[in-house]
C-alpha cells in the first residue's frame, strides 16, 4: 500500500507525519514496523542503518561541522543523528550522550541539568531515584529535540582505575541492571529511545580500542552481562551499544555470542544494537553477527552494506531484520505518534533533583567520634581547605560531560607555549560547576570566621587548620573516558590531607571522585564525605549533610581498599610498550573526531581477567581482605539495629526481619541482604540479592519484607546453558553493609 501524502522533508524530527496504515496506534510496534517496512526501497533501508555525522557530544575536538544527511535531516547538535525518510514520515533518530545528563547543553548556549554523576545516583540504591534521575533526562532531551539517549552506562567496577567508573553504577550487577533498568524504563516513557552500554566487558579504557577481554562463559554471565539481562528486563530498554573492545577474541560489535546468541536469541532482544563510535569493523561479518547500525558515519553500514546485500553477503532477510528493529524501537517509544515540540527546559526541577541525588547519594563513611554534624549553634570558626571549594565542585568528562551555564567555574590551565587546544576526548581540562561548598557553609553559619585555603601549600594550609575549630579539606580527582586512573590523589593532595589532619584533630575530608582511591591519611582524619562528582546543586548538598540538615543516607555502590596490593589488579591491562610505541598511553589513536577510533592503532593485547566471579567486594571476601570500606557501607547521624530475621524458601523467596532507627533523628537506612549459596556451586562467600532504602523516624521500627528473585540466587551452568538454582543449604544475611550482617539463617532449598 503506497504511503498517503507529500513530505517536503527537512529537519529529522520535525517532518510532517504521513500516514499509512502503520498510523494506526492500535498496532503492536512490531505490526506497525513490518506495514512501514513493506514500503521501503533498499536506499531508504540503508539510510536507517548508519550514522550521518558526528556533530557534538563531549566536546574536546570531536565536533564536526555535519551537512544535512539525504533524506533531509539536520543534526540536532549530538553526537550522532542517522537520516530521516521524509517520503514516509520516518523521523529522523537524534541521538545526545547523557549519562548524567543532556550534553552539548550549555556549550551550544543550550540549558541541561548538570545532575550528580551515575556512581553518585546509584549510591542512594533508590529504584524510585533512579526512575526520577532517568526521567529527568528523558525529558531534557525530548525538550532540546533529541529522541535518543546515549547514557544507561552499567559496565561493572571490575577495575577499580577505569577512569568511566563515574559513568557506571559500581561494582554489583543485580544493583546496577536493577537500577538502570528503572532509569531506562522512567526516560523511555518521554518518547525517547533508552540506551543500555557498553556491551559488553568495556570495565577500562587503556587500549579500550585494542584489548580483548577474557572471560568464560559463566563468568560473563553473572558478571557483566547479569547487569545488561536485568536492565534490559526491566527497563524494556530499545538500545544497546556494543564497545570498543574486544571479547574472547571478536570485537564486540562483530561478536555473535554477544549479540546474536545472548542478547537476541537468549533474552530475546527486540530492539536494536548500534556501534560504540567508530566501534565498527566491517560490514557482513558484523551484520550477520548482530550489529545494525553503524555510529556515527557509514564506512560500513553504507554504500558498502549495500554491495553486501546485493551481492547476497548479507541476505535481504536480515537486512529487513536490522530495519524492522529501529523501526519498532521508534513506534515502541512512540515516535511517531507523539512528536516532540521543544520547550524551554525547567531549570528549577533539574536544580531540585540534582540537589535531592547529591543528598541521597553522597556517602558519609567515616564520622569518629560524631564529628559531623556540625553544630552551627556552637561552630565559631571553619577552615575550608583546597579543590577550588571557594567557587564549585567537580565534574566528570569525556562524552559524559555536561556543560554549566556560564562554563567552567575554574579557569583551565593555559596552554604552553606554542601549543594548540587539546583535542581528545580524555584531554578535555576538567569542569567545575559553579555550586561553591564554601559560600553554603558560610550560608549556614554568617557569624562564624570561614576561612578558604586553595591547598596548593600544606604547610599555608595546616596553619590555617590549627588556627581553625574545625578544618574541611575537599580532595579530588578528575575522569574522563579515554583513560584510567591512579589510585592516588593527584597533585599532592594526600600531603595536603596529612598536613592538615596533623594541625586539627578535627579534620574531615570530603572527596569529589569518580570511583575509589587510596586514602592513606585515613586512620588520621575525623570524617570522610564521599560525594563523587556531586553535580549542579553539590555544594548546597554537601553543606546540607555536613550540617545535618540532611542525614547522610548513601551507602557506596563500589569498596574502597585498605591497601592497593590487595585489589585483584595492580594496574588495568596494558599493551606492551614496545608494541605501541608513541600513541598516547591514555587513548589509541584513529576514529571520528580524532579519538576513540574502533580501529585505534596499536598491537592488540589481552585482559584475562581471572578473577572471574571475585568482581569488587566479592574478591575482598574470598580473599578475606579487610576492605577499608565495605561494598555498602555508608553511615548516618542516627543508629539503626536489626533482629528477627525470618526466611521463607517454598516456591517463592523472601526474608523478613525489623529494622529499628535507635537514634535521636529520623533517617534513611538501606538494608541489605546478601546469600551464601551452597559451597559446591564454587562461587564467592556473599552476593547481593535484596536490599530497600527504609525511612524511620527516631525510634520507629518496621518489619521489612523482601522478596528476592530466583535469578539472583542462581548459578550459570555452562554445560546446559542456562541459569539454574542448586539444591543445598543457602544462608541470608541481613544488615548494614557487605562486612556488617548481624542477622543470617540457614535455609535448604530442594526443588
Ligand atoms: C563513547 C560512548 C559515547 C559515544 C558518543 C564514545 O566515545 O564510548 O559512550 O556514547 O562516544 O559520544
Amino acid at each position: 500500500m503506497a504511503a498517503q501524502g507529500q513530505n517536503p522533508g527537512r529537519g529529522g524530527n520535525q517532518l510532517a507525519p504521513v500516514t499509512g496504515p502503520w498510523s494506526d496506534p492500535g498496532l503492536s510496534p512490531d505490526r506497525r514496523a513490518e506495514l512501514l517496512l513493506d514500503q521501503m526501497t533498499l536506499d531508504d533501508k540503508i539510510s536507517m542503518l548508519h550514522g550521518d555525522g558526528m556533530p557534538g557530544g563531549g566536546g574536546g575536538g570531536r565536533g564536526q561541522v555535519v551537512p544535512p544527511a539525504p533524506g533531509g535531516a539536520v543534526s540536532n547538535g549530538g553526537a550522532g543523528f542517522t537520516g530521516a525518510v521524509a517520503r514516509l514520515g520516518i523521523p529522523a533518530i537524534q541521538m545526545a550522550d547523557a549519562a548524567v545528563g543532556v550534553t552539548r547543553g550549555a556549550a551550544s548556549s543550550r540549558y541541561s541539568t548538570p545532575l550528580p554523576s551515575a556512581v553518585s545516583a546509584a549510591s542512594s540504591w533508590d529504584l524510585k531515584m533512579a526512575c526520577e534521575y532517568g526521567a529527568l533526562i528523558g525529558q531534557e532531551l525530548r525538550d532540546q529535540g533529541y529522541t535518543m539517549s546515549l547514557g544507561g552506562g552499567v559496565n561493572i567496577t571490575r577495575e577499580p582505575r577505569n577512569g568511566r567508573n563515574f559513568e557506571y553504577k559500581g561494582e554489583d550487577p543485580i544493583l546496577a541492571g536493577k537500577l538502570v533498568g528503572q532509569e531506562m524504563k522512567c526516560l523511555q516513557a518521554k518518547g525517547i529511545i533508552g540506551d543500555i552500554k557498553h556491551f559488553a566487558v568495556n570495565d577500562q579504557e587503556t587500549g579500550r580500542n585494542i584489548g580483548n577481554a577474557i572471560l568464560d562463559k559463566r563468568t560473563l554471565r553473572e558478571t557483566d552481562l547479569l547487569a545488561f539481562e536485568i536492565g534490559l528486563k526491566d527497563g524494556d530498554i530499545q538500545a544497546v551499544m556494543c564497545s570498543y573492545n574486544k571479547l574472547n577474541g571478536d570485537w564486540a560489535c562483530e561478536n555473535q555470542y554477544l549479540m546474536n546468541d545472548f542478547l537476541k536469541g537468549t533474552l530475546g532482544f527486540k530492539g536494536f544494537v548500534l556501534s560504540d563510535w567508530g566501534g565498527t569493523h566491517t560490514t557482513a561479518k558484523a551484520a550477520l553477527a548482530g550489529l545494525d547500525m553503524e555510529q556515527p558515519g557509514s564506512t560500513y553500514f553504507g554504500d558498502a552494506l549495500k554491495q553486501a546485500v546485493e551481492k547476497g553477503e548479507v541476505p535481504l532477510a536480515r537486512l529487513n531484520d536490522m530495519v524492522k528493529r529501529i523501526l519498532r524501537a521508534q513506534f515502541a517509544t512512540g515516535q511517531f505518534d507523539l512528536r516532540a515540540q521543544r520547550k524551554v527546559v525547567d531549570v528549577f526541577a533539574g536544580l531540585e533533583l540534582a540537589q535531592r541525588v547529591a543528598e541521597r547519594g553522597t556517602v558519609l563513611l567515616k564520622n569518629a567520634n560524631n564529628q559531623l554534624p556540625l553544630n552551627r549553634a556552637v561552630v565559631k570558626s571553619i577552615a575550608v581547605i583546597g579543590s577550588h571549594a571557594n567557587v564549585g565542585v567537580l565534574s566528570g568528562g569525556g562524552s559524559a560531560q555536561v556543560d554549566p551555564p556560564g562554563g567552567s567555574a575554574v579557569a583551565p590551565p593555559p596552554l604552553p607555549p606554542g601549543a594548540t587546544q587539546p583535542t581528545g576526548v580524555g584531554n578535555r581540562p576538567a569542569v567545575w560547576y559553579p555550586s561553591s561548598p564554601l559560600k553554603a557553609i558560610l550560608a549556614k553559619v554568617p557569624s562564624a570566621k570561614v576561612e578558604y585555603n586553595e591547598g596548593t601549600d600544606p604547610a599555608a594550609a595546616a596553619r590555617l587548620a590549627k588556627a581553625s575549630e574545625v578544618a574541611i579539606v575537599f580532595v579530588n580527582q578528575p575522569a574522563s573516558e579515554g583513560r584510567d586512573l591512579s589510585l592516588t590523589l593527584p597533585d599532592n593532595q594526600d600531603q595536603l590531607v596529612t598536613a592538615v589532619a596533623a594541625a586539627n584533630p578535627r579534620t574531615i575530608v570530603v572527596l569529589e571522585t569518580g570511583g575509589p582511591v587510596n586514602m592513606p591519611w585515613a586512620d588520621r582524619v575525623a570524617g570522610i564525605l564521599e560525594a563523587w562528582y556531586p553535580g549542579i546543586r553539590g555544594g548546597e548538598a554537601i553543606a546540607n549533610l555536613l550540617f545535618g540538615d540532611v542525614n547522610p543516607s548513601a551507602k557506596t555502590v563500589l569498596s574502597f581498599a585498605r591497601n592497593e596490593a590487595d585489589w585483584p589488579h595492580d594496574k588495568p591491562f596494558a599493551p606492551p610498550p614496545s608494541a605501541n610505541p608513541p600513541a598516547p598511553a591514555t587513548q589509541a589513536a584513529g576514529g571520528p573526531g580524532g579519538f576513540g577510533g574502533g580501529r585505534g592503532g596499536g598491537v592488540p593485547f589481552d585482559m584475562p581477567y581471572t578473577e572471574g566471579l571475585k568482581v569488587g567486594y566479592k574478591w575482598f571476601d574470598a580473599q578475606d581482605k579487610a576492605p577499608l570500606f565495605a561494598f555498602g557501607h555508608g553511615l548516618s547521624y542516627t543508629t539503626f539495629a536489626y533482629a528477627g530475621l525470618k526466611t521463607v524458601a517454598g516456591k517463592e523467596f523472601s526474608v523478613s526481619f525489623i529494622v529499628r532507627n535507635t537514634g535521636k533523628r529520623d533517617g534513611i537506612e538501606i538494608a541489605q541482604v546478601y546469600a551464601t549459596l551452597p559451597s559446591i556451586t564454587g562461587e564467592p562467600p556473599r552476593r547481593l540479592v535484596a536490599w530497600e532504602p527504609v525511612a524511620l523516624k527516631a525510634g520507629e521500627s518496621r518489619i521489612v519484607t523482601l522478596s528476592i528473585d530466583a535469578l539472583h540466587l542462581s548459578i550459570f551452568n555452562e554445560g546446559r546453558d542456562c541459569w539454574e538454582l542448586p539444591d543445598g543449604d543457602y544462608k541470608f544475611w541481613a544488615g548494614a553493609s557487605s562486612r556488617n550482617l548481624p542477622l543470617s539463617e540457614t535455609v535448604k532449598i530442594a526443588r
